[in-house]
């Protein structure tokens, strides 16, 4: 999903309020109500954090601190490509900064950016669980390892392609 449009005729603090209403009764309610929002509306929008704060009685710096302290949240809508290069200690050590180097090269991007015409995001993350064949980049849904300059080309081009 690319916009913070929720479906027609439903207002952001509606479908925080019906997500918090599914799912409050769960342990930890406040995780999973963040990734359903963020199933439907794209993001977490600003606007989400103090409806959040409401109903579940929590400050509204306790929700933010939640938001912002999990990169897989996002503010604003990814792009239609998303391309999350790990910065861990073991692919740092064998050349992710060369590939972030390479985004910033090639594409104009800076992690964390999402191109005007959102075709692309890309992402910093710490550790996908592939630390034996850094570097490690994820691409959509799709972990790759021992991604070099010109795969990574070959990954972003080809999923932005299709
Ligand atoms: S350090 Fe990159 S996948 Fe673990």
């Amino acid at each position: 999903m690319t916009t913070t449009e929720p479906q027609p005729g439903r207002t952001v603090a509606e479908v925080v309020t019906d997500t918090v209403a599914a799912l409050e009764g769960q342990r930890g309610a406040l995780l999973p109500i963040l990734h359903a929002i963020q199933e439907t509306l794209g993001c977490v929008p600003r606007e989400a954090v103090p409806v959040l704060a409401e109903r579940l009685n929590l400050s509204r710096a306790d929700v933010h601190g939640v938001v912002s302290f999990y990169h897989d949240f996002r503010a604003e809508p990814a792009g239609r490509t998303t391309v999350k290069i790990c910065r861990a200690e073991a692919c740092q050590a064998v050349g992710s900064g060369r590939l972030v180097d390479h985004v910033r090269d090639r594409y104009g991007m800076e992690l964390g950016e999402t191109r005007s015409d959102g075709a692309l995001t890309v992402d910093q993350v710490f550790c996908l669980g592939n630390c034996a064949l850094g570097p490690t980049v994820q691409v959509g849904a799709r972990l790759h390892g021992r991604v070099d300059t010109a795969k990574l080309t070959d990954l972003i081009d080809s999923a932005m392609a299709s």
